[in-house]
């Protein structure tokens, strides 16, 4: 790419460069050949005595010079002495740079439209002859000139076209291959994703069933021994329930997700996951959840994978407040939301339609957010700051964002919380 921008400014420097000289040769060039002709034809004059008058009409019809459109010769008060166009002899044409070159006697020259409407050089040229001083006007045709400038014209236009063909192409190319990239990345994915899966079903599997038996008999022995061994049947039972639960995780995240996509209403889907989560620890009572959901919003996809979705972003900003939501409110809920005035610990949940049929839906928490590691971590598998987290929250998310079209995007503040914003189509088929 920067190869290709610095091949282009060269190629359109050096586009320039050669028209500006070609511009400039042209004109030298029509210069040169007009002195040449005006020296020739001086010293012609000198020696002529007899016979001048149709000398310049001679040297047009026998083209002597090519390119000369007319030639006349004035005295300084512009009458013309002589003229190719004999009937224009003797005749006073006023022209102030002959007045001009008549008083500096330096050489002059100029570009002028004739009354064809053709556009020629004129040379005023200053000549001493024997019965005195006079000024010789020569018109060139530009179309030699021309010719040169047309080609340059040309070139320049080729090349041009060339540039922006390799700009076409370079675009194709670049495309294709971030294209190819994000292919082959997909595809690495779903081969990793495929192998984690299965090894993650087959360990559920394996763990499910001695687990079901640990925690039947545990609840068994609980319901006969009352007192004594209760405390550490209790956390038997915690801890296989913990086990169940990241046994379901782990199948979750393995399941290849079938969409059966569904009308359904937002903000009764955001009310009953909120719901969920007002119930869901010990600090939820100091927890306030609030929606900015219009009443009516629909979007039609999976409900029940974008409730899970919800629950697990919910279950995490429910998490961060608790840990400083405790009992000495600290320094990370003191923040307002967006668009809300108060602090304390709190969740948003809003939705809204956004450009080209989709559906954003936001959820922030003015908790104590993730350094910066952390956020570019937080969706990967197995990725925990919890004691008793299994990471795979936000891994879920974000396969059943996939399942569902969407996307999701993370932003978090040390000390100020979190915003994580999703997008979905407002209808998935
Ligand atoms: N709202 C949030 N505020 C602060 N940190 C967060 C938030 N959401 C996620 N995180 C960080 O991202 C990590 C990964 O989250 P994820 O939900 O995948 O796993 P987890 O919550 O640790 O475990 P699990 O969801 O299985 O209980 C969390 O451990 C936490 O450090
Ligand atoms: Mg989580």
């Amino acid at each position: 790419m920067v190869a290709l921008i610095a091949a282009t400014l060269i190629t359109a420097a050096s586009v320039s460069l050669s028209y500006r000289s070609a511009l400039q040769g042209s004109g030298d060039a029509l210069k040169l050949m007009a002195l040449g002709v005006a020296v020739s034809l001086e010293a012609t004059l000198s020696r002529m005595e007899k016979g001048r008058e149709t000398l310049f009409s001679d040297i047009i019809t026998e083209g002597r010079w090519e390119g000369l459109a007319f030639i006349a010769l004035c005295d300084q008060q512009g009458r013309t002495l002589l003229h190719s166009n004999v009937h224009l002899i003797n005749r006073r044409m006023p022209d102030s740079q002959i007045s001009q070159v008549a008083e500096k006697g330096t050489p002059l020259h100029d570009y002028t439209t004739l009354g064809t409407g053709e556009r020629v050089f004129i040379l005023y040229f200053p000549v001493h002859l024997p019965e005195g001083r006079a000024i010789l006007k020569l018109a060139l045709h530009t179309y030699p000139a021309e010719k040169i400038l047309r080609e340059a014209r040309t070139q320049a236009a080729l090349i041009s076209f060339i540039t922006l063909a390799l700009w076409v192409m370079a675009f194709f190319f670049i495309r294709a291959m971030k294209r190819s990239e994000r292919m082959e990345k997909t595809i690495a994915e779903r081969e990793q994703m495929a192998v984690l899966g299965e090894m993650a079903s087959i360990l559920a599997h394996e763990i499910r069933n001695p687990l079901g038996s640990i925690k039947g008999f545990a609840q068994y022995v609980m319901e006969q021994d009352h007192l004594r061994s209760r405390q550490y049947l209790d956390i038997i039972v915690a801890e296989s329930q913990r086990l169940e639960t990241l046994t379901e995780d782990l199948l979750r995240y393995a399941k290849p997700e079938k969409t059966s996509p569904t009308v359904f209403g937002l903000l009764e889907l955001a009310e009953e996951v909120m719901y969920l989560n007002r119930t869901a620890g010990p600090s939820s009572n100091r927890i306030r959840l609030t929606t900015d959901i219009p009443e009516g919003l629909t979007i039609k996809t999976d409900r029940d994978k974008l409730k899970q979705i919800l629950i697990n972003i919910l279950q995490n900003a429910h998490d961060a407040l608790s840990e400083c939501s405790g009992f000495a409110l600290s320094e990370c809920s003191k923040t307002a939301l967006d668009g809300h005035s108060e602090t304390g610990a709190l969740i948003n949940i809003s939705a809204t339609e956004v450009a080209r049929g989709n559906i954003s839906i936001i959820i922030q928490d003015n908790g104590p957010g993730m350094d910066s590691k952390t956020l570019g971590s937080a969706m990967q598998p197995f990725f925990t700051t919890k004691t008793r987290g299994t990471g795979l929250g936000l891994a879920i998310v974000g396969k059943l964002i996939r399942a569902l079209n969407g996307y999701i995007e993370l932003q978090s503040e040390q000390g100020r919380g979190t915003t994580i914003k999703m997008t979905f189509p407002k209808e998935t088929t």
